[in-house]
């Protein structure tokens, strides 16, 4: 593997990608307080599209799973035209981008909501700590309501509409958001899974609802290999704990791993233990690596045999060519995190190609 780079050609879903590099999921809170991505959101992911793959913003598969101020969601005929116009001027431009469900489970405020229902989780657990409102500015997370045994599958079936809403809107695939404390993670993580039936307990059984999801996702696409996923063992984001990660994700990374997904996209938040190292033997498929890289970290990663892709999240805020600024060594824009969660044009679609 020595001669692969982060510009050598790769293959993800049956599709050949120009280079190995993908563009991380990033909420940037462009959207409309009714879920609706604005104009200038199709532009900013259209700049991106050297990207071997994008993958979108997290985006709420239902109204209940929307938690932050100013995100999207995939529901109504509004959300889907929307989105329609961002595929559209992405492939415009040769690139390929998935979208990112991410349902927040217990992780939001009423205020942000354009829903009155209640946040949900496994078991009702409060998270700790704040998030901004527009209206309130910062506010404790609500309190959530925890799900019933019985109103599962309709959880699972609203990531079943959305997967089919995404692809009626051009999207080339689907991911599912497993990894930083939201509502998947929720169900993998000791803290906010206590429940004693077949969804909680035993690692095998905190896996189940992440499992079912995936499985059912893979069955409204058509196929698995339209389908990722990403997780970010041990991160403790958004107050989440487990017990025991490596027990936790090598159950999960085995379980799906002969399902033939289009990948498997591992943040890594702290060097130990390497989760890369970890969880990469036991997935069968593309296996993309996520968190800090730089040119130099990706290639070697790549060229290591360590990955197949590596994913680059705020370098593309403020290098919307970064594929192109690799291959010319150019210097890099240092990001703005000033201008990450909201806003308007500055600081989203002001950044210049090479
Ligand atoms: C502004 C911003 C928004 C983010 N939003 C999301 C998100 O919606 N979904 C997600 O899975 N990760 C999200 N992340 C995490 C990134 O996908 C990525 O895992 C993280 O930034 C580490 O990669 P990096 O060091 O290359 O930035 C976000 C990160 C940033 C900086």
């Amino acid at each position: 593997m020595a001669d692969v780079n982060l510009l050598s050609p790769g293959r993800i879903d049956g599709f050949d990608t120009k280079n190995r590099i993908v563009m991380a999921p990033m909420t940037r809170c462009r959207s409309d307080a009714q879920g609706v991505p604005t104009d200038i959101v199709a532009e900013y992911y259209a700049q991106r599209a050297s990207a071997g793959l994008i993958i979108s913003e997290g985006i709420a598969p239902c109204a209940v799973g929307l938690g932050y101020a100013r995100t999207p969601a995939i529901e109504s005929a509004a959300q889907v035209d929307a989105w329609k116009k961002v595929t559209a001027a992405v492939h415009a431009k040769g690139g390929r981008i998935f979208a990112q469900f991410m349902h927040v489970g217990r992780i939001g405020h009423s205020a942000n909501r354009y829903t009155k229902e209640p946040l949900i989780s496994p078991s009702g657990v409060r998270a700790a700590g704040q998030m901004w409102t527009d209206s309130l500015q910062m506010q404790d997370f609500d309190a959530p309501r925890a799900i019933e045994l019985k109103e599962i599958p309709s959880i699972i079936e609203d990531y079943v509409k959305a997967t089919k809403n995404a692809f009626a809107a051009g999207f080339d695939g689907v991911e599912l958001h497993s990894a930083s404390g939201y509502l998947p993670m929720q169900f993998l993580s000791t803290n906010t899974n206590q429940r004693t039936d077949q969804y909680g307990g035993s690692a095998a059984n905190r896996i189940r609802f992440v499992v079912e999801t995936l499985e059912a996702m893979t069955k409204a696409a058509g196929s698995a290999n339209k389908v990722g996923i990403k997780i970010s063992p041990a991160m403790p984001f958004n107050d989440i704990l487990d017990d025991n990660p490596v027990e936790t994700y090598t159950t999960l990374v085995k379980a799906i791993g002969n399902m033939g997904l289009a990948y498997l996209h591992v943040l890594q938040s702290a060097p130990d233990p390497n989760y890369f190292a970890m969880l990469r033997p036991l997935f069968k498929g593309p296996f993309a690596a996520g968190g800090g890289f730089t040119k130099e970290s990706g290639d070697k990663m790549l060229a290591s045999g360590g990955a197949d892709f590596i994913v680059y999240g705020k370098l593309f805020t403020s290098n919307p060519d970064l594929p192109v600024r690799f291959q010319k060594g150019a210097a890099l824009v240092d990001p703005d995190p000033n201008t990450f969660y909201g806003g308007a044009e500055q600081g989203y679609i002001t950044y210049k190609s090479l």
